[in-house]
């Protein structure tokens, strides 16, 4: 009995000790007064990796449960805190979660042979601690900062090849998202307006399409960009396919 209680006790020790263990990168980050160190955590605040519960830490190591600076940095062992986002070593780094991602992007000129402050990286297209995923609109942009000194015409066909491939992947994205949201509307409703097997059915359509999205999305990082497209126009069709089986009265 007594070793029960003891066990309980340290048990509930030990969850409310790591209550108090917060991520201390964190902890304290949030506090810097610096404008650039304040600009960065804001970053991190509003990315997709902070939503997903990916610290600090998990990108660039250091101890998170150091209140002290130079030992959370170092570890005590004189690490270099920015030594795994650096240009030779991030694509590793983000690829030690996105590996799919990393894999394909290991079969792309951006990768291969080349010289690392020629190349972009993971972090050059996904502006570093923000995760950001550029749309349409700006990615003629991001490539033109390398590709702008090649006038050859199939070059300038592959940016806008690009943009049209962004471009039906977010309307395939979209259509997927307002086909959801009928389902989910037409379960809210005592009597359903629309039949039960057309709603598997658009069931069935989103799912092909959402796959379909997910595959381009990892396979875009080949840029081997010739029969993306296609396939994305394909996710889209699906899409809205699954939209018109879901609209009321519908024969
Ligand atoms: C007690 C406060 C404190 C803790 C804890 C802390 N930092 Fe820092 N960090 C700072 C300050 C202050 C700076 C500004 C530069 C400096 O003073 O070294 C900084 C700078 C940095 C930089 C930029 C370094 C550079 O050379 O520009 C990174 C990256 C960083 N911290 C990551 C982390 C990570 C990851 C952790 C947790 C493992 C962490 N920090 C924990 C206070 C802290
Ligand atoms: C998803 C990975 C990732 C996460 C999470 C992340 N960072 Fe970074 N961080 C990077 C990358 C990549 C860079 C760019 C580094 C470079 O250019 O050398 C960077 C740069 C920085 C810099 C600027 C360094 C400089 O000198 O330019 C600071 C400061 C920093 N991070 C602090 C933090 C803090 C604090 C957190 C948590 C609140 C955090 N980072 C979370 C990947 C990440
Ligand atoms: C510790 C694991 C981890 C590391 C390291 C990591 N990520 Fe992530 N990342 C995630 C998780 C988890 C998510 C959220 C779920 C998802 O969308 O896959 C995410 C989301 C993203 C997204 C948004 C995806 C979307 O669909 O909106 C991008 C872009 C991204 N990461 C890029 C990077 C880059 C660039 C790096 C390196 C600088 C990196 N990640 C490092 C785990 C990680
Ligand atoms: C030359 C620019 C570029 C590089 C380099 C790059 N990405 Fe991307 N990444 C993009 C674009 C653009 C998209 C959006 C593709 C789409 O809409 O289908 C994307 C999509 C993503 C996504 C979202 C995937 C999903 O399921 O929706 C993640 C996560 C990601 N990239 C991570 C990475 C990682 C990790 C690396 C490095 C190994 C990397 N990216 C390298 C431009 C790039
Ligand atoms: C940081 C610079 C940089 C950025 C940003 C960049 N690229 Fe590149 N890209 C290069 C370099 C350098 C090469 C290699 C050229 C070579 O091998 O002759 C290359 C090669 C390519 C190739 C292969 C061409 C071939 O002949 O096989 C494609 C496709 C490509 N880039 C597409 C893109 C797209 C799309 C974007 C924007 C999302 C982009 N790049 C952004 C630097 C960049």
């Amino acid at each position: 009995m007594k070793k029960v209680i003891l066990f309980l006790f340290l048990f509930i020790m030990n969850t409310s000790v790591s209550f108090a263990l917060e991520n201390q990168c964190v902890t304290c980050h949030s506090v810097l007064k610096d404008e650039k160190q304040k600009k960065m955590y804001l970053k991190w605040q509003l990315s997709p990796h902070q939503k997903a519960g990916v610290y600090c830490n998990d990108c660039h190591d250091g101890d998170p449960h150091s209140m002290k600076k130079d030992q959370a940095h170092s570890e005590g062992k004189g690490v270099d805190i920015l030594a795994k986002t650096k240009p030779d070593k991030v694509n590793e780094t983000c690829g030690g979660c996105h590996l799919d991602i990393l894999e394909e992007f290991q079969k792309s000129r951006h990768y291969k042979n080349m010289d690392v402050k020629k190349r972009p990286t993971c972090s050059t297209c996904h502006y570093s601690l923000e995760g950001r995923i550029i749309d349409h609109n700006h990615i003629r942009k991001l490539c033109l900062d390398c590709h702008q000194m090649s006038v050859k015409e199939d070059e300038f066909l592959m940016l806008l090849n690009v943009e049209e491939y962004k471009e039906i992947s977010e309307k395939s994205r979209k259509s997927v998202a307002i086909a959801k949201k009928m389902i989910s509307y037409q379960e809210t409703l005592k009597i359903k307006t629309v039949k039960e097997s057309d709603i598997s059915l658009a069931e069935e359509l989103i799912s092909l399409s959402e796959d379909i999205i997910h595959e381009d999305a990892i396979r875009w990082h080949q840029f081997d960009l010739h029969n993306l497209s296609s396939s994305s126009r394909k996710a889209y069709y699906l899409g809205q396919v699954a939209i018109d089986l879901l609209l009321p009265g519908k024969k």
